[in-house]
Protein backbone atom coordinates (compact mmCIF):
# COMPACT_ATOMS: atom_id res chain seq x y z
CA UNK A 1 0.00 0.00 0.00
CA UNK A 2 0.87 3.80 -0.34
CA UNK A 3 1.93 3.58 -3.66
CA UNK A 4 2.93 7.08 -5.52
CA UNK A 5 2.30 8.37 -8.84
CA UNK A 6 4.34 11.11 -10.04
CA UNK A 7 3.53 13.10 -13.58
CA UNK A 8 5.08 15.69 -14.97
CA UNK A 9 3.78 17.94 -17.85
CA UNK A 10 6.74 18.86 -19.26
CA UNK A 11 8.12 20.68 -22.63
CA UNK A 12 9.07 17.74 -24.55
CA UNK A 13 6.77 14.96 -22.72
CA UNK A 14 4.28 13.80 -20.11
CA UNK A 15 6.55 11.62 -17.81
CA UNK A 16 4.42 8.95 -15.21
CA UNK A 17 6.46 7.27 -12.12
CA UNK A 18 5.11 5.14 -10.05
CA UNK A 19 7.02 5.22 -7.01
CA UNK A 20 6.97 2.89 -3.76
CA UNK A 21 6.91 4.83 -0.37
CA UNK A 22 10.64 3.66 -0.07
CA UNK A 23 11.46 6.22 -3.23
CA UNK A 24 11.41 2.92 -5.45
CA UNK A 25 11.02 3.43 -9.12
CA UNK A 26 8.46 0.98 -9.90
CA UNK A 27 7.60 2.22 -13.69
CA UNK A 28 8.65 5.32 -15.27
CA UNK A 29 7.06 6.07 -18.74
CA UNK A 30 7.11 8.82 -21.26
CA UNK A 31 5.44 10.10 -24.37
CA UNK A 32 6.26 12.44 -26.15
CA UNK A 33 4.27 15.86 -27.99
CA UNK A 34 5.23 18.20 -30.35
CA UNK A 35 5.97 21.96 -30.02
CA UNK A 36 5.24 24.55 -32.91
CA UNK A 37 7.02 27.57 -33.64
CA UNK A 38 4.39 29.45 -35.86
CA UNK A 39 6.93 32.62 -35.72
CA UNK A 40 10.52 32.58 -34.60
CA UNK A 41 10.42 33.28 -31.12
CA UNK A 42 7.27 32.11 -30.79
CA UNK A 43 6.46 28.35 -28.60
CA UNK A 44 3.05 26.53 -28.57
CA UNK A 45 1.55 23.18 -27.54
CA UNK A 46 -1.63 21.97 -27.90
CA UNK A 47 -3.36 21.09 -24.36
CA UNK A 48 -5.25 18.40 -26.10
CA UNK A 49 -2.18 16.94 -27.20
CA UNK A 50 -0.79 16.86 -23.28
CA UNK A 51 -3.92 15.57 -22.05
CA UNK A 52 -4.00 13.09 -24.87
CA UNK A 53 -0.79 11.94 -23.42
CA UNK A 54 -1.42 11.87 -20.30
CA UNK A 55 -3.64 9.39 -20.66
CA UNK A 56 -1.89 7.19 -22.60
CA UNK A 57 1.06 7.33 -20.21
CA UNK A 58 -1.50 6.73 -17.10
CA UNK A 59 -3.00 3.64 -19.22
CA UNK A 60 0.59 2.19 -19.60
CA UNK A 61 1.74 2.33 -16.29
CA UNK A 62 -1.62 1.37 -14.69
CA UNK A 63 -1.53 -1.75 -17.20
CA UNK A 64 2.37 -2.33 -17.65
CA UNK A 65 3.40 -2.81 -13.60
CA UNK A 66 2.58 -5.54 -10.69
CA UNK A 67 1.53 -2.86 -8.65
CA UNK A 68 -2.97 -2.77 -8.37
CA UNK A 69 -4.13 0.37 -8.89
CA UNK A 70 -5.98 0.13 -5.99
CA UNK A 71 -2.64 0.25 -4.12
CA UNK A 72 -1.92 4.08 -5.34
CA UNK A 73 -2.58 5.90 -2.84
CA UNK A 74 -1.91 9.55 -3.99
CA UNK A 75 -1.01 11.53 -7.51
CA UNK A 76 0.43 14.68 -7.86
CA UNK A 77 1.53 16.64 -11.12
CA UNK A 78 4.61 19.08 -11.82
CA UNK A 79 4.58 21.22 -14.95
CA UNK A 80 6.29 23.38 -17.13
CA UNK A 81 5.66 26.70 -15.80
CA UNK A 82 4.36 29.61 -16.91
CA UNK A 83 2.70 28.52 -20.01
CA UNK A 84 -0.70 29.60 -20.37
CA UNK A 85 -3.77 27.62 -21.37
CA UNK A 86 -6.97 29.80 -22.31
CA UNK A 87 -10.42 27.84 -21.37
CA UNK A 88 -14.11 28.83 -22.54
CA UNK A 89 -17.11 28.57 -20.08
CA UNK A 90 -17.54 24.93 -21.65
CA UNK A 91 -14.06 24.50 -20.51
CA UNK A 92 -12.77 23.91 -23.94
CA UNK A 93 -9.44 24.92 -25.13
CA UNK A 94 -9.50 28.38 -27.31
CA UNK A 95 -6.23 28.36 -28.91
CA UNK A 96 -2.61 26.63 -28.39
CA UNK A 97 -0.91 27.34 -25.11
CA UNK A 98 1.57 29.83 -25.29
CA UNK A 99 4.76 28.38 -23.81
CA UNK A 100 7.26 29.71 -20.99
CA UNK A 101 10.23 29.95 -23.84
CA UNK A 102 7.83 31.94 -26.35
CA UNK A 103 9.26 35.69 -26.85
CA UNK A 104 6.44 37.36 -28.46
CA UNK A 105 5.70 39.66 -25.54
CA UNK A 106 8.23 42.10 -25.42
CA UNK A 107 5.81 44.81 -25.90
CA UNK A 108 3.34 43.58 -22.87
CA UNK A 109 6.42 43.31 -20.80
CA UNK A 110 6.86 47.33 -21.50
CA UNK A 111 3.47 47.78 -20.75
CA UNK A 112 3.39 45.90 -17.75
CA UNK A 113 6.18 48.26 -16.57
CA UNK A 114 3.97 51.05 -17.37
CA UNK A 115 1.15 50.04 -15.95
CA UNK A 116 2.60 48.82 -12.65
CA UNK A 117 4.38 52.03 -12.16
CA UNK A 118 8.28 50.49 -12.82
CA UNK A 119 10.45 48.00 -12.12
CA UNK A 120 10.52 49.11 -8.13
CA UNK A 121 6.47 48.98 -8.19
CA UNK A 122 6.34 45.60 -9.84
CA UNK A 123 8.48 44.33 -7.72
CA UNK A 124 6.51 45.65 -4.45
CA UNK A 125 3.52 43.96 -6.10
CA UNK A 126 4.96 40.23 -7.44
CA UNK A 127 8.41 39.97 -6.13
CA UNK A 128 9.39 39.44 -9.88
CA UNK A 129 10.19 41.55 -12.99
CA UNK A 130 7.91 41.01 -16.37
CA UNK A 131 9.49 38.47 -18.43
CA UNK A 132 8.74 37.49 -21.68
CA UNK A 133 8.13 34.10 -20.51
CA UNK A 134 5.65 34.84 -17.37
CA UNK A 135 2.14 34.34 -17.70
CA UNK A 136 0.76 38.10 -17.32
CA UNK A 137 2.43 39.71 -20.72
CA UNK A 138 0.82 36.39 -22.94
CA UNK A 139 -2.77 37.19 -21.25
CA UNK A 140 -2.21 41.17 -22.61
CA UNK A 141 -0.91 40.00 -25.43
CA UNK A 142 -4.11 37.49 -26.20
CA UNK A 143 -6.32 41.08 -25.15
CA UNK A 144 -4.35 42.79 -27.66
CA UNK A 145 -3.53 40.76 -30.44
CA UNK A 146 -6.73 38.29 -30.63
CA UNK A 147 -9.74 39.93 -29.23
CA UNK A 148 -12.14 37.54 -30.62
CA UNK A 149 -10.50 34.79 -28.47
CA UNK A 150 -9.93 37.06 -25.54
CA UNK A 151 -13.54 37.65 -25.38
CA UNK A 152 -14.39 33.98 -24.87
CA UNK A 153 -11.49 33.33 -21.91
CA UNK A 154 -13.09 31.86 -18.66
CA UNK A 155 -10.07 30.72 -17.30
CA UNK A 156 -6.48 30.59 -17.30
CA UNK A 157 -4.82 27.88 -15.93
CA UNK A 158 -1.28 26.44 -15.97
CA UNK A 159 -0.50 23.32 -17.50
CA UNK A 160 -0.34 21.23 -14.63
CA UNK A 161 -3.52 22.59 -12.99
CA UNK A 162 -5.70 21.96 -16.65
CA UNK A 163 -4.33 18.24 -16.59
CA UNK A 164 -5.18 17.98 -12.53
CA UNK A 165 -8.62 19.76 -13.82
CA UNK A 166 -9.10 17.40 -16.05
CA UNK A 167 -8.46 14.47 -14.13
CA UNK A 168 -10.67 15.28 -11.33
CA UNK A 169 -12.91 17.97 -12.58
CA UNK A 170 -11.76 20.28 -9.58
CA UNK A 171 -10.63 23.90 -10.86
CA UNK A 172 -7.33 25.15 -8.45
CA UNK A 173 -3.68 25.98 -8.78
CA UNK A 174 -1.50 26.13 -5.83
CA UNK A 175 1.27 28.41 -4.90
CA UNK A 176 4.37 27.49 -6.86
CA UNK A 177 3.07 27.81 -10.24
CA UNK A 178 0.80 31.02 -8.95
CA UNK A 179 4.15 32.36 -8.51
CA UNK A 180 5.50 32.32 -11.99
CA UNK A 181 2.61 33.83 -13.62
CA UNK A 182 3.22 37.63 -12.52
CA UNK A 183 -0.04 38.10 -11.37
CA UNK A 184 1.04 36.68 -7.27
CA UNK A 185 2.11 37.99 -4.37
CA UNK A 186 4.88 35.54 -3.70
CA UNK A 187 5.88 36.51 -0.17
CA UNK A 188 1.76 36.99 0.99
CA UNK A 189 0.87 34.50 -1.22
CA UNK A 190 -2.32 35.72 -2.59
CA UNK A 191 -3.44 37.28 -5.98
CA UNK A 192 -2.66 40.62 -6.43
CA UNK A 193 -5.41 42.38 -6.46
CA UNK A 194 -3.59 45.60 -7.30
CA UNK A 195 -1.40 44.67 -10.15
CA UNK A 196 -4.91 42.67 -11.92
CA UNK A 197 -6.69 45.86 -11.36
CA UNK A 198 -4.11 48.06 -13.20
CA UNK A 199 -3.44 45.30 -16.08
CA UNK A 200 -7.32 45.51 -16.10
CA UNK A 201 -7.63 41.24 -15.38
CA UNK A 202 -10.48 39.45 -13.98
CA UNK A 203 -9.35 38.08 -10.92
CA UNK A 204 -12.20 35.34 -12.20
CA UNK A 205 -10.22 33.67 -14.44
CA UNK A 206 -7.42 32.70 -11.88
CA UNK A 207 -8.06 29.74 -10.31
CA UNK A 208 -8.09 29.53 -5.96
CA UNK A 209 -5.05 28.98 -4.75
CA UNK A 210 -3.98 26.06 -2.54
CA UNK A 211 -0.69 24.94 -0.93
CA UNK A 212 1.59 22.36 -2.98
CA UNK A 213 0.64 19.74 -0.50
CA UNK A 214 -3.22 20.19 -0.37
CA UNK A 215 -5.58 17.65 -1.74
CA UNK A 216 -7.48 19.21 -4.91
CA UNK A 217 -9.83 16.90 -5.79
CA UNK A 218 -10.12 13.00 -6.84
CA UNK A 219 -10.22 10.69 -9.92
CA UNK A 220 -13.60 11.19 -11.34
CA UNK A 221 -15.44 7.82 -12.75
CA UNK A 222 -15.31 8.77 -16.02
CA UNK A 223 -11.29 9.09 -15.91
CA UNK A 224 -11.26 6.01 -13.93
CA UNK A 225 -12.71 4.31 -16.85
CA UNK A 226 -11.15 5.99 -18.92
CA UNK A 227 -7.39 4.98 -17.41
CA UNK A 228 -7.62 2.23 -15.18
CA UNK A 229 -7.05 4.27 -11.94
CA UNK A 230 -8.90 3.85 -9.39
CA UNK A 231 -11.84 6.29 -8.66
CA UNK A 232 -11.65 8.31 -5.71
CA UNK A 233 -7.90 7.90 -5.84
CA UNK A 234 -6.73 11.32 -4.24
CA UNK A 235 -5.38 13.94 -6.20
CA UNK A 236 -2.54 16.34 -4.59
CA UNK A 237 -2.42 20.07 -6.13
CA UNK A 238 1.44 19.64 -7.08
CA UNK A 239 3.90 22.12 -7.87
CA UNK A 240 6.06 23.89 -10.83
CA UNK A 241 8.22 21.64 -12.35
CA UNK A 242 11.60 24.00 -10.78
CA UNK A 243 9.57 23.44 -7.17
CA UNK A 244 9.21 19.60 -7.97
CA UNK A 245 12.68 18.83 -9.44
CA UNK A 246 14.17 20.61 -5.99
CA UNK A 247 11.67 18.68 -3.97
CA UNK A 248 12.63 15.75 -5.78
CA UNK A 249 16.34 16.37 -5.04
CA UNK A 250 16.14 17.27 -1.64
CA UNK A 251 16.65 20.83 -2.00
CA UNK A 252 13.98 22.29 1.13
CA UNK A 253 16.58 23.59 3.33
CA UNK A 254 18.69 26.98 3.74
CA UNK A 255 21.75 26.25 2.00
CA UNK A 256 21.39 23.83 -0.62
CA UNK A 257 21.40 24.58 -4.17
CA UNK A 258 20.39 22.67 -7.17
CA UNK A 259 21.84 22.98 -11.01
CA UNK A 260 19.56 21.31 -13.55
CA UNK A 261 20.33 20.97 -16.99
CA UNK A 262 17.00 20.16 -18.88
CA UNK A 263 15.47 22.08 -21.90
CA UNK A 264 16.09 25.26 -19.34
CA UNK A 265 19.43 25.34 -16.93
CA UNK A 266 17.81 26.22 -13.81
CA UNK A 267 19.97 27.26 -10.80
CA UNK A 268 17.81 26.86 -7.50
CA UNK A 269 18.52 27.98 -3.71
CA UNK A 270 16.05 27.20 -1.33
CA UNK A 271 15.34 29.87 0.97
CA UNK A 272 12.95 30.57 4.38
CA UNK A 273 13.77 34.29 4.10
CA UNK A 274 12.03 35.59 1.07
CA UNK A 275 13.46 38.99 -0.53
CA UNK A 276 12.80 40.16 -3.73
CA UNK A 277 16.01 40.64 -5.89
CA UNK A 278 15.09 44.72 -6.42
CA UNK A 279 16.71 44.87 -9.92
CA UNK A 280 14.67 41.99 -10.81
CA UNK A 281 17.77 39.99 -11.81
CA UNK A 282 16.95 36.62 -10.26
CA UNK A 283 13.38 35.31 -9.29
CA UNK A 284 11.98 34.58 -6.65
CA UNK A 285 9.11 32.10 -5.94
CA UNK A 286 7.35 30.19 -3.70
CA UNK A 287 8.46 26.63 -2.89
CA UNK A 288 6.34 23.31 -2.84
CA UNK A 289 6.97 22.95 1.07
CA UNK A 290 5.41 25.11 3.53
CA UNK A 291 6.26 28.57 4.34
CA UNK A 292 9.21 28.22 1.70
CA UNK A 293 10.66 30.10 -1.03
CA UNK A 294 13.27 29.76 -3.51
CA UNK A 295 15.83 32.06 -5.68
CA UNK A 296 15.90 30.65 -9.40
CA UNK A 297 18.36 31.77 -12.39
CA UNK A 298 17.18 30.44 -15.43
CA UNK A 299 19.45 29.84 -18.42
CA UNK A 300 16.82 29.33 -21.63
CA UNK A 301 18.19 26.83 -23.46
CA UNK A 302 21.14 24.17 -21.37
CA UNK A 303 19.96 21.05 -23.05
CA UNK A 304 17.75 22.75 -26.04
CA UNK A 305 21.31 23.99 -26.95
CA UNK A 306 23.25 20.57 -27.01
CA UNK A 307 20.06 19.38 -29.14
CA UNK A 308 20.52 22.12 -31.88
CA UNK A 309 24.13 20.75 -32.04
CA UNK A 310 23.12 17.38 -32.38
CA UNK A 311 20.66 17.86 -34.45
CA UNK A 312 20.71 21.02 -36.58
CA UNK A 313 24.37 21.31 -36.31
CA UNK A 314 25.37 17.74 -36.62
CA UNK A 315 22.01 16.54 -38.54
CA UNK A 316 21.76 13.60 -35.91
CA UNK A 317 24.38 12.02 -37.27
CA UNK A 318 25.99 11.48 -33.87
CA UNK A 319 24.62 10.14 -30.56
CA UNK A 320 24.92 12.60 -27.59
CA UNK A 321 27.36 9.65 -26.10
CA UNK A 322 29.68 10.34 -28.81
CA UNK A 323 29.86 14.10 -29.35
CA UNK A 324 30.58 13.76 -24.97
CA UNK A 325 33.50 11.88 -26.72
CA UNK A 326 34.33 14.00 -28.73
CA UNK A 327 34.09 17.03 -26.41
CA UNK A 328 36.43 14.69 -23.99
CA UNK A 329 39.75 14.88 -26.67
CA UNK A 330 39.62 18.80 -25.87
CA UNK A 331 41.29 20.38 -23.22
CA UNK A 332 38.91 22.58 -21.07
CA UNK A 333 38.39 26.15 -22.62
CA UNK A 334 38.05 24.96 -26.27
CA UNK A 335 41.60 25.92 -27.31
CA UNK A 336 39.77 29.64 -27.23
CA UNK A 337 36.36 28.89 -28.55
CA UNK A 338 33.62 30.27 -26.36
CA UNK A 339 29.72 29.96 -27.32
CA UNK A 340 26.77 32.06 -25.64
CA UNK A 341 24.06 29.54 -25.68
CA UNK A 342 21.34 32.38 -25.95
CA UNK A 343 19.67 30.82 -28.94
CA UNK A 344 16.16 31.42 -27.95
CA UNK A 345 17.31 34.85 -26.27
CA UNK A 346 18.45 34.50 -22.69
CA UNK A 347 16.53 35.47 -19.22
CA UNK A 348 18.78 35.37 -16.18
CA UNK A 349 21.17 37.86 -15.99
CA UNK A 350 20.25 39.49 -19.33
CA UNK A 351 16.81 39.34 -19.50
CA UNK A 352 16.72 40.51 -23.17
CA UNK A 353 15.00 37.97 -25.91
CA UNK A 354 16.97 39.74 -28.62
CA UNK A 355 19.56 37.74 -27.54
CA UNK A 356 20.90 35.23 -29.99
CA UNK A 357 23.61 32.35 -29.97
CA UNK A 358 27.49 33.30 -30.36
CA UNK A 359 30.30 31.11 -31.42
CA UNK A 360 33.60 33.29 -30.58
CA UNK A 361 36.71 33.37 -31.43
CA UNK A 362 36.62 30.93 -34.20
CA UNK A 363 40.19 30.06 -35.57
CA UNK A 364 41.34 27.59 -38.80
CA UNK A 365 42.50 25.05 -35.89
CA UNK A 366 38.77 24.70 -34.18
CA UNK A 367 36.77 21.55 -35.27
CA UNK A 368 33.52 19.62 -34.47
CA UNK A 369 35.07 18.71 -31.61
CA UNK A 370 35.80 22.31 -30.45
CA UNK A 371 32.34 23.13 -31.68
CA UNK A 372 30.71 20.40 -28.86
CA UNK A 373 32.78 21.36 -26.46
CA UNK A 374 32.56 25.21 -25.90
CA UNK A 375 28.55 24.09 -25.85
CA UNK A 376 28.37 22.16 -23.11
CA UNK A 377 31.21 24.85 -21.29
CA UNK A 378 28.68 27.97 -22.38
CA UNK A 379 25.88 26.52 -20.84
CA UNK A 380 27.91 25.79 -17.91
CA UNK A 381 28.89 29.76 -18.15
CA UNK A 382 25.96 30.75 -18.11
CA UNK A 383 24.95 28.61 -14.81
CA UNK A 384 27.60 30.15 -13.36
CA UNK A 385 26.05 33.71 -14.21
CA UNK A 386 23.05 32.44 -12.30
CA UNK A 387 24.79 31.27 -9.10
CA UNK A 388 26.75 34.38 -8.57
CA UNK A 389 23.53 36.66 -8.59
CA UNK A 390 22.15 33.89 -5.62
CA UNK A 391 25.99 34.25 -3.84
CA UNK A 392 25.45 38.03 -4.28
CA UNK A 393 21.87 37.71 -3.06
CA UNK A 394 24.03 36.61 0.58
CA UNK A 395 23.01 32.70 0.41
CA UNK A 396 25.61 30.67 1.91
CA UNK A 397 26.10 27.31 -0.30
CA UNK A 398 26.52 24.20 1.62
CA UNK A 399 25.91 22.15 -1.14
CA UNK A 400 25.50 22.11 -4.59
CA UNK A 401 23.22 19.21 -6.04
CA UNK A 402 23.31 18.79 -10.12
CA UNK A 403 19.75 16.99 -12.25
CA UNK A 404 18.55 16.58 -15.24
CA UNK A 405 19.67 15.13 -18.52
CA UNK A 406 22.24 16.52 -18.76
CA UNK A 407 23.85 15.92 -15.49
CA UNK A 408 23.93 12.86 -16.51
CA UNK A 409 26.70 13.13 -18.75
CA UNK A 410 29.90 12.70 -17.30
CA UNK A 411 31.92 15.20 -19.43
CA UNK A 412 29.28 17.78 -18.50
CA UNK A 413 29.42 17.13 -14.89
CA UNK A 414 33.01 18.09 -14.65
CA UNK A 415 32.83 20.79 -16.76
CA UNK A 416 30.03 22.52 -14.55
CA UNK A 417 32.17 21.62 -11.37
CA UNK A 418 35.54 23.21 -12.98
CA UNK A 419 33.05 26.01 -14.04
CA UNK A 420 31.23 26.57 -10.79
CA UNK A 421 34.45 25.97 -8.79
CA UNK A 422 32.48 24.08 -7.04
CA UNK A 423 31.81 20.52 -5.45
CA UNK A 424 28.71 18.59 -7.59
CA UNK A 425 26.91 16.36 -5.54
CA UNK A 426 24.61 13.62 -7.80
CA UNK A 427 22.11 11.61 -6.25
CA UNK A 428 20.84 7.89 -5.78
CA UNK A 429 17.52 9.51 -7.59
CA UNK A 430 17.49 11.17 -10.92
CA UNK A 431 14.24 11.45 -11.76
CA UNK A 432 13.34 15.25 -11.46
CA UNK A 433 10.09 16.73 -11.31
CA UNK A 434 7.93 13.89 -11.67
CA UNK A 435 9.18 11.92 -8.43
CA UNK A 436 8.88 15.51 -6.74
CA UNK A 437 5.48 15.55 -7.47
CA UNK A 438 5.24 12.07 -6.46
CA UNK A 439 7.02 12.99 -2.99
CA UNK A 440 4.33 15.70 -2.73
CA UNK A 441 1.61 13.34 -3.45
CA UNK A 442 3.16 11.24 -0.39
CA UNK A 443 3.18 14.21 1.64
CA UNK A 444 -0.47 15.48 0.69
CA UNK A 445 -2.04 11.65 1.75
CA UNK A 446 -0.40 11.31 5.11
CA UNK A 447 2.55 8.89 3.66
CA UNK A 448 4.97 10.73 4.84
CA UNK A 449 4.43 13.25 7.93
CA UNK A 450 6.75 15.94 6.22
CA UNK A 451 8.75 17.00 3.34
CA UNK A 452 12.13 16.64 5.65
CA UNK A 453 10.82 12.88 6.58
CA UNK A 454 9.92 12.04 2.60
CA UNK A 455 13.55 13.60 1.78
CA UNK A 456 15.94 11.75 4.29
CA UNK A 457 14.87 8.76 3.84
CA UNK A 458 14.90 8.52 0.21
CA UNK A 459 17.40 10.79 -1.13
CA UNK A 460 20.93 10.38 -0.95
CA UNK A 461 24.30 11.51 -2.01
CA UNK A 462 25.19 9.21 -4.54
CA UNK A 463 28.78 11.03 -5.64
CA UNK A 464 30.29 14.13 -5.58
CA UNK A 465 32.16 15.09 -8.59
CA UNK A 466 35.01 17.81 -7.34
CA UNK A 467 36.61 20.86 -9.52
CA UNK A 468 39.96 20.27 -10.66
CA UNK A 469 41.72 23.69 -9.84
CA UNK A 470 43.94 23.82 -12.85
CA UNK A 471 40.75 23.93 -14.65
CA UNK A 472 38.79 25.84 -12.69
CA UNK A 473 41.55 29.01 -13.06
CA UNK A 474 41.51 28.25 -16.63
CA UNK A 475 37.25 28.56 -16.99
CA UNK A 476 37.52 31.69 -14.71
CA UNK A 477 39.61 33.31 -17.50
CA UNK A 478 37.30 32.34 -20.08
CA UNK A 479 34.33 33.28 -18.16
CA UNK A 480 35.51 37.15 -17.68
CA UNK A 481 35.64 37.19 -21.46
CA UNK A 482 31.94 35.28 -21.86
CA UNK A 483 30.27 37.70 -19.42
CA UNK A 484 31.67 40.41 -21.99
CA UNK A 485 30.63 39.62 -24.96
CA UNK A 486 26.73 39.52 -24.60
CA UNK A 487 27.90 43.22 -23.40
CA UNK A 488 29.44 43.90 -26.50
CA UNK A 489 27.22 42.36 -29.00
CA UNK A 490 23.83 43.62 -27.13
CA UNK A 491 23.31 46.66 -29.26
CA UNK A 492 23.96 44.11 -32.54
CA UNK A 493 21.76 41.60 -31.30
CA UNK A 494 19.06 44.63 -31.45
CA UNK A 495 19.64 45.55 -34.81
CA UNK A 496 19.67 41.73 -35.82
CA UNK A 497 16.09 41.91 -34.26
CA UNK A 498 14.87 44.93 -36.12
CA UNK A 499 16.17 43.14 -39.72
CA UNK A 500 14.32 40.23 -38.48
CA UNK A 501 11.32 42.30 -37.57
CA UNK A 502 11.55 43.93 -41.14
CA UNK A 503 12.47 41.11 -43.49
CA UNK A 504 10.31 37.88 -43.93
CA UNK A 505 14.10 36.61 -45.41
CA UNK A 506 14.20 35.87 -41.68
CA UNK A 507 10.76 34.66 -41.24
C1 LIG B 1 11.17 28.62 -15.17
C2 LIG B 1 11.00 28.27 -16.59
C3 LIG B 1 11.38 26.92 -17.05
C4 LIG B 1 10.17 26.07 -17.21
C5 LIG B 1 10.57 24.77 -17.87
O1 LIG B 1 10.91 29.94 -14.88
O2 LIG B 1 10.52 29.04 -17.39
O3 LIG B 1 12.31 26.32 -16.19
O4 LIG B 1 9.56 25.87 -15.97
O5 LIG B 1 9.55 23.88 -17.86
Amino acid sequence: MGYLLGLDIGTSGVKALLVSPEGKIISSKTVSYPLTTPHPGWAEQSPYDWWEATVKVIKETVSDNPIDSNQIKGISLSGQMHSSVFLDEKMEVIRPAILWSDTRTSEQCKEIYARAGGLDQLIHYVSNPALEGFTAPKILWLKENEPENYKKVKHILLPKDYIRYKLTGELFTEVSDAAGTLLFEVIKKRWSTSLLEKLEITQDLLSPVLNSFDLAGRITKNIAEQTGLKFGTSVVAGGADNACGAVGSGIIQEGRVMVSIGSSGVVLAQTNNPQADQEGRIHLFNHACPDSWYMMGVTLSAGISYEWLQKKLFNNRLSYTKLDQLAEEIEPGSEGLIFLPYLYGERTPHNDANARGVYFGISGKHDQRHFTRSVLEGVAFALKDSLELIKDKGVKIKEIRAIGGGAKSRIWQQILADILGEEINLLNIEEGPAFGAALIAGVGVGVYDSFAEAVNRIIKVKKTIVPGIQNNEIYNQGYQLYKKLYYSLKENFKELKEMEMESNLYS
